[in-house]
């Protein structure tokens, strides 16, 4: 607690000392080792100079290597980018793709910049609202959610706040959708890696060349490896327009990585799976652990068996906090998630909850929680 209260990130920072933050998605565990050993040397030997890994096609390539081993998709290195985040990808697509008011579909509730994103391109939001027991994606749904003038899919695969890892049958029925509406899509796969037993990640582009030559690919090791800060991403731009439209704009426009996001991106696709797949292994012992001392404790709180992320979408519809859950657990429980409302307006009555944290201090949310919910 006192390491992680002493770091600088907005997670740990936002609230005072006695609130236990569980919101945004940050681990609370220190990086690998692998990577702290990369940037190691360069920081004491003040190794911050114009730099060439942030210029030339080592990390796409280490991207294209880690993908095909862990995902069997072996994205073409000529079509990766890399970007300072996987938001920058997005939003220049749209920029180069789409016209005022084209329509833009979100499978909602969604990671909230989603909704910004799509607002600031000029677009016009579509929504597929999700079904919130089983978070499938149906085909006739889909097809009656598109208008006439939606032009591109916003797909997050696996999917924040749910935590579905979105099957091949349901991806095929949005390539399917896509094809017949000439639609581009583009596929926000951050959190690829975290995928527990049972589910697969599957890549959307994976599905075929057709599929990947209207599709945009967006992902980074910051998820995976507590990397947000440091600024590297890369983007798979599978669509002619979308790759012509990036590659003209004025050099510089969208910056550069920096030194330090590029070598421990390089760290974490050479070396850092061994500790990634620890990691994950105790993500699941938590997800697990979660699960069952809500359904003993607080059954009226409905909460879905995430397949992916570290995220549980918490619905306290049924309890006396049903208002503005997140306000009441932050005031009242000294415990800080996310509000349901900022996924959407599907959200009223949800709360999100990060659980990569330590297994003591995730039983202190849960105690914090519990108690709110019962006392309110
Ligand atoms: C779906 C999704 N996309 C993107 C991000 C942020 O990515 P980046 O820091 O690369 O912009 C997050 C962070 O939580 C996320 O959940």
């Amino acid at each position: 607690m006192d390491r992680l209260r002493a770091l600088s990130g907005i997670k740990w920072q936002r609230w005072g000392a006695d609130v236990i933050p569980a919101w945004v998605a940050d681990m609370d565990f220190p990086t690998a080792p692998v990577i702290i050993d990369a940037l190691r040397p360069m920081v004491e030997a003040g190794d911050f100079g114009y730099n060439m890994a942030a210029f030339d096609d080592s990390i796409p390539k280490a991207w294209v290597a880690w993908s095909e081993r862990r995902f069997g998709w072996r994205p073409d290195v000529e079509r990766t980018k890399v970007f300072t985040s996987t938001l920058q990808p997005i939003s220049a697509a749209l920029a180069v793709a789409t016209e005022p008011g084209d329509g833009v579909l979100l499978f909602t509730p969604v990671y909230a910049p989603f909704y910004g994103i799509v607002k600031k391109s000029g677009c016009r939001l579509v929504e597929y609202r999700l079904n919130e027991t089983e978070w499938r994606i149906d085909a006739s749904a889909l097809r009656s959610a598109i208008d006439e003038g939606t032009r591109a899919i916003l797909l997050c695969n696996p999917h924040n706040p749910s935590g579905r890892a979105y099957s091949a049958e349901e991806l095929r029925i949005v390539a399917e959708v896509a094809e017949e509406r000439d639609l581009l899509v583009i596929s926000d796969e951050i959190w690829q890696d975290f995928v527990y037993p049972g589910a697969t990640h599957i890549p959307f582009a994976s599905l075929g060349p057709d599929v990947a030559a209207r599709c945009v690919t967006v992902t980074a090791a910051s998820k995976s490896f507590s990397l947000g800060g440091l600024s590297c991403a890369v983007g798979f731009l599978g669509a002619e327009k979308v790759a012509e439209g990036i590659g003209a704009l004025p050099p510089h426009m969208l910056g550069g990585v920096n030194a330090l996001g590029a070598h421990a991106t390089l760290a974490a696709w050479t070396g850092g799976e061994e500790w990634l797949l620890g990691t994950v292994e105790t993500l699941r012992a938590n997800r697990d652990h979660l699960l069952e001392r809500i359904s003993a404790e607080l059954p009226e709180v409905i909460v879905g068996r995430p397949e992916a992320t570290y995220l549980a979408w918490l619905d306290f519809r049924a309890t006396s906090i049903a208002d503005d859950p997140a306000k009441h657990l932050l005031e009242r429980g000294l415990v800080g998630l996310s509000a349901g409302p900022e996924f959407g307006l599907a959200g009223k009555g949800f709360a999100r909850l990060n659980f990569a944290t330590h297994p003591e201090i995730l039983d202190e949310i849960l105690d914090r929680i519990v108690r709110t919910v019962r006392e309110a």
